[in-house]
């Protein structure tokens, strides 16, 4: 008789942005006429369209694919030469010594931070920031690794949660017990928060001597502002052997839509003898098929000097969005943290409104969606997360809204 994997059964409802999506859509059905008013603040999803320089590249890829002399099947299962050898260029522009061997291509960094858990022990201990990325307790849940779910507490028994929140600046403070993996987004997701040199290698000194893996998702490095913030963990000292690092073309080129994203595992990554370098590419090879040409000479064309001042241009235009929204809302009386080296403004709730009271509140009168902060985690209740990721107009609309309420 089959049998399912009982530990989706454990899985807490369902996933944070399908359950936003369809109270949004219950709203719109109940009063149909406010439906155009609705403005979507909610999913980190992107609103500009992708860049010249992409679709040029695009459009290339597409015509060669349709002539006999240029069409290519399946694509190297890693990585096209050309992409991998891109991003090793741009991370030595950082600074960063990184192989093309060393990075694998994929389709976004949710399916890779979601899966390289896999590559673990199934009985490994996971640290997670609280509140952070949902995709890393789920997958952890799913793998069996989260033991039981606390109802009070809102925390799974085995996992060990580092709470960021206003109190301790929403850096994480080190766990009482040493954690196998741990899982850290800078700048983060939810907060909109980054750690700073010093705080990282505080982070990397630690997995070393713990001999701990650190998994570094930089899906919103484009966002960083601030000198003193890095955009890769390899810029700290000692990362490539205690490091994995998660990137993506998402919300830095707009490519929510068309799916590409790339992870490195440096060589010198080495457990027990057994490089994770090699254990990744033999999963890689295994489950995935490699991402298409055509994506992956769009993600080469972001590299090139005229795809780079196209990708600073959106970037700039959503930290501006980012800008109106923060200033708007502490114009408005409310604490509010993030948007200067993220996409996110997270802002308290205010009085003693529980997280999803407000998301009610926003979407009832002021037809706004947002995110809950507790649907990160539980330190994220009393929180709110508002993307800058849509129009001009539409953060213009929403600030103005939020002024009169
Ligand atoms: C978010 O809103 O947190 C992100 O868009 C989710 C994602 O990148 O998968």
């Amino acid at each position: 008789m089959a049998r399912v994997n009982e530990n989706y059964l454990k899985l807490r409802g369902s996933y944070l942005f399908s359950t936003i999506s369809k109270k949004v859509e219950e709203y719109r059905k109940a009063h149909p006429e406010e439906a155009g008013e609705i403005i979507r603040l909610g999913i980190g999803d992107v609103t500009e369209p992708l860049t010249p320089t992409v679709i040029k590249a695009l459009h290339g890829a597409v015509d060669e694919m349709g002539n006999k002399d240029t069409f290519r099947g399946y694509a190297p299962d890693l990585g096209y030469d050309f992409l991998r050898k891109a991003v090793s260029d741009e991370y030595s522009e950082r600074g960063c010594s990184i192989e093309p061997g060393e990075i694998f291509v994929s389709d976004g960094a949710k399916s890779d931070t979601g899966n390289i858990q896999e590559i673990f022990a199934a009985d490994s201990v996971v640290a997670i920031c609280d509140p952070v990325y949902p995709v890393y307790a789920d997958t952890n849940v799913m793998a069996g690794r989260a033991g039981t779910y606390d109802e009070e507490t809102g925390r799974w028994d085995g996992i060990i949660y580092m709470p960021c929140v206003r109190e301790n600046g929403f850096v994480p403070e080190l766990p009482e017990k040493t954690p196998d993996i741990i899982y850290l987004c800078s700048p983060n997701n939810p907060t909109g928060t980054a750690l700073n040199r010093k705080e990282l290698k505080v982070w990397v000194d630690y997995a070393l001597e713990h001999e701990s893996v650190i998994l570094f998702d930089a899906a919103y490095e484009a966002y960083i502002t601030e000198e003193d913030i890095p955009h890769s963990i390899y810029e700290i000292e000692g990362a490539k052997k205690c490091a994995i690092e998660f990137r993506s073309f998402s919300k830095n080129a707009g490519f929510t839509g068309v799916r590409l994203g790339f992870t490195v595992v440096p060589g010198e990554l080495v457990i027990s003898g057994t490089a994770l370098n090699s254990l990744w590419a033999r999963r890689h090879g295994t489950k995935y098929n490699g991402a298409p040409y055509i994506q992956q000479r769009a993600g080469e064309a972001v590299f090139s000097p005229e795809g780079r001042k196209e990708t600073k241009a959106l970037v700039d235009h959503y930290l501006g969005n980012a800008r109106i929204i923060y200033d708007g809302l502490k114009e408005a009386g409310y604490e509010v943290y993030g948007g200067v080296n993220s996409p996110y403004i997270w802002l308290r709730t205010p009085g003693s409104m529980t997280s999803w009271e407000f998301f009610e509140k926003l979407l009832n009168e002021y037809r706004i969606v947002g995110t809950p902060g507790s649907g990160f985690g539980p330190s994220g209740e009393h929180y709110f997360r508002l993307t800058a990721f849509g129009t001009r107009e539409n953060a213009l609309k929403a600030v103005e809204r939020l002024k009169k309420g």
